[in-house]
């Protein structure tokens, strides 16, 4: 695997015409991702991942400084996953110019609502990291995790108003035995709070089960109440129209719908969503 640290390298190294598939990361990888680097090197002739913790995506400065980095076991995971390229660039080599005044992008609706109204700025980073990223990879086809449903939308967005000529392959969760969504902060939850977090999938479940014959209000208000007994502080749990994220008050068999949930425990923030139909 080529270990490479500067954008110009790494044109260098890809200028020649073979299928370039991209995975973006922030490290600290698990089984999900590696679902998306196996993904990649079966639709693409070279796989390229990316780890770069991005400063700007960050709207709480704790959450950036406790943001779990695993480097080496990182290298260790995608080798063993037989990724050609990894992309490791510094904070100087993305923000070049520093990280004040950075461009604004067009998130739109999707910055009203969930995450985009919960992280101000989230997205708008997110944006400007993907943009230059894929500027700097040049993929022919992006893989992103469903578990970030509303990023997976705000990145086809850019891309859209950017008109970038790549593919986005979105794919779907992956999750441990016991339901827990695979996400790189599970390492930081105590192992306490570890049992507790499956919690968060179960409530999903149950919306799920439930939510053809009970109103969603009272489902969602029960599950709250769960999680917080618990010892969560959820922020969010909403039903959505999955093409768009509108929010739904109630169960519509004629829409694609999506549950998704936000929840603090220990102080770490643990989303998931679940499709309805
Ligand atoms: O999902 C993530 O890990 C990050 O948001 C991404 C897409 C790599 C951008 O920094």
């Amino acid at each position: 695997m080529y270990i490479i640290k500067t954008i110009l390298e790494l044109q260098n190294l890809l200028h020649q015409n073979a299928s370039v598939g991209f995975v973006p990361t922030m490290g600290a990888l698990h089984e999900g991702h590696i679902s998306l680097i196996e993904k990649s090197r079966l639709e693409n002739e070279i796989t390229v991942c990316s780890i770069f913790i991005n400063p700007t995506q960050f709207n709480n400065q704790s959450d950036f400084e406790k943001y779990p980095v695993t480097i080496d076991s990182d290298i260790e995971k995608l080798i063993e996953a037989k990724t050609d390229v990894l992309f490791l660039p510094s904070v100087n080599e993305m923000y070049p110019t520093g990280m004040e005044n950075i461009p604004i992008y067009d998130i739109g609706y999707l910055d009203t609502v969930l995450d985009g109204k919960f992280r101000p700025g989230h997205f708008n980073g997110v944006s400007l990291i993907v943009h230059k990223l894929l500027n700097a990879v040049q993929p022919h086809k992006l893989y992103l995790g469903e578990k970030d449903f509303q990023q997976c939308l705000v990145i086809k967005r850019m891309i859209l108003l950017q008109k970038l000529n790549v593919e986005v392959i979105t794919c779907p969760t992956l999750r441990d035995d016991d339901g827990l969504a695979k996400s790189s902060r599970n390492t930081r939850l105590s192992a306490e709070a570890r049992l507790k977090a499956p919690l968060i999938y179960n409530c999903l479940y149950a919306i799920k089960n439930n939510i053809s014959t009970i109103p969603f209000e009272q489902i969602q208000q029960s599950c709250v109440q769960k999680l917080a007994q618990n010892g969560f502080e959820t922020e969010y749990i909403l039903l959505a129209n999955a093409d768009n994220l509108e929010i739904m008050t109630d169960f519509d068999d004629t829409k694609k719908m999506i549950v998704l949930i936000a929840s603090f425990l220990e102080g770490i923030r643990l989303i998931d969503n679940l499709r309805m139909n």
